[in-house]
């Protein structure tokens, strides 16, 4: 669902100044049950921190220059928990002190929520953001967002603290609706949208505001999160670390296009059974959107090896008898080949007779590029880095 912001959104912020980013809190000791598995990133002040405070009780005091550097430093990781057939995945974060389930989206840039401010008959079923509780509203602010499957909201502007998985932003842009559409009326399981794009496509007028990622990340012990979406199950965001027990061989990173604001870099070329499907080219990793929406003739060279498949203008898009032999989909980036599996492309029931089932993989038709959705992130751990002077992505099996 949701998909990336559309390109109306896109020309209606680009011309508004960027926000300064807002003010930032520090935590200065990693909590165990966030990092329970694998490797973890130590930064040496947080170590020398916990020292320091283990034998504050008789008289040790931190130098404000180890105190100062630990508090700098934060991390931290969520559950991303799938809704029914993977449609979305849905993390617990505190808005001013009340729990919210969101879709983390890399492909859009505004932190909204149902709030108290929503009409009651737009917002029956899911947990509300009350700005009265800690909010400081941000007047004359208003946010107004449509989204690439023509869902959409919009509201007004408050200041508010926010934590992910144990990483606090003092002061986040949290954007109250005020009016969504049917289609996250319905969702009940979603309480809103957290942004993690580049910040110049956020909404917000008449001054953009920065994501939850940017707010955070002079913070974090490393500027990057990571994404280690899972089938059917509870995966996570790590924010500020790479869990080196999450992904198989090494991460292959590719410079990213900011342009746009999107996490965009190009694709090589995709294959299935061994034969050649074209170039993908242009590409989004877009954790907001559930399938791949690839060019056309790499689609239809994918489908033409499914017995049965068709694009049905009744079901939407490429259909295939249930029981088909679905192959893998594979394709390059950076020069290292990555693998969907067929299973994951036999997405849902098209029908009520559970005959016909609907592809993971669908044409961008009138997108203009490639959106590798939750069907190809699933099969992936995925580094969003902006360690280096210019941000990139880093790709490896899980
Ligand atoms: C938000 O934008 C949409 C599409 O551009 C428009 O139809 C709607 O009236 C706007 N809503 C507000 C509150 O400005
Ligand atoms: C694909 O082709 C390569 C070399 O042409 C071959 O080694 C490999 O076994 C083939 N794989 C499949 C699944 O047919």
């Amino acid at each position: 669902m949701h998909t990336f912001i559309t390109s109306a959104a896109l020309v209606a912020s680009a011309s508004v100044a960027f926000a300064a980013p807002a003010q930032l809190v520090g935590r200065s000791t990693f909590q165990v049950k966030q990092v329970a598995a694998g490797k973890v990133y130590r930064p040496g002040p947080v170590a020398m921190m916990q020292t320091y405070n283990k034998y504050a009780k008789v008289g040790a005091v931190a130098p404000s220059v180890v105190s100062n550097a630990a508090a700098a430093l934060q991390s931290g990781s969520v559950a991303a928990n799938p809704e029914q057939y993977d449609e979305s995945y849905l993390c617990p974060v505190q808005v001013g002190g009340q729990t919210l389930n969101l879709d983390f989206d890399t492909g859009s840039a505004d932190l909204w929520v149902f709030s108290t401010l929503t009409p009651a008959t737009q917002s029956t079923g899911h947990a509300k953001y009350n700005p009265k509780t800690s909010g400081k509203a941000k007047s004359g602010y208003t946010w107004n967002i449509s989204y690439g499957d023509n869902s959409g909201a919009s509201g007004t502007v408050y200041a508010d603290k926010v934590v992910v998985g144990g990483v606090t932003a003092t002061s986040q842009a949290v954007e109250a609706a005020t009016s969504v559409s049917t289609q996250f009326m319905q969702d009940t399981d979603n309480d809103g949208l957290l942004g993690l794009a580049f910040s110049t496509i956020n909404t917000v007028q008449p001054q953009q505001q920065t994501t939850f990622f940017d707010t955070v990340k002079g913070t974090l012990a490393k500027k990057l999160f990571t994404v280690d979406l899972k089938a059917g199950t509870a995966g996570t965001y790590d924010f500020g670390y790479i869990d080196s027990s999450k992904y198989a061989g090494t991460i292959t990173y590719v410079p990213v296009k900011t342009t746009n604001g999107f996490w965009e870099f190009t694709a090589g070329a995709a294959t299935a059974n061994n034969r050649s499907l074209g170039s993908v080219g242009d590409a989004i990793a877009d954790t907001g959107t559930t399938l791949m929406y690839l060019p056309t003739a790499v689609t239809s060279a994918y489908y033409a090896q499914i017995s049965g498949a068709t694009n049905s203008a009744a079901a939407g898009g490429y259909i295939f008898p249930c029981d088909a032999d679905v192959p893998d989909f594979h394709i390059t980036i950076g020069g290292k080949s990555f693998t969907v599996p067929g299973e994951y492309i036999n997405f849902t029931p098209a029908d009520n007779s559970g005959e016909q089932c609907f592809g993971g993989i669908q044409p961008n038709t009138g997108i203009g590029f490639t959106i590798l959705g939750d069907v190809f992130l699933k099969a992936m751990f995925v580094v969003f880095d902006q360690t280096t002077s210019a941000p990139r992505l880093g790709f490896a099996a899980q």
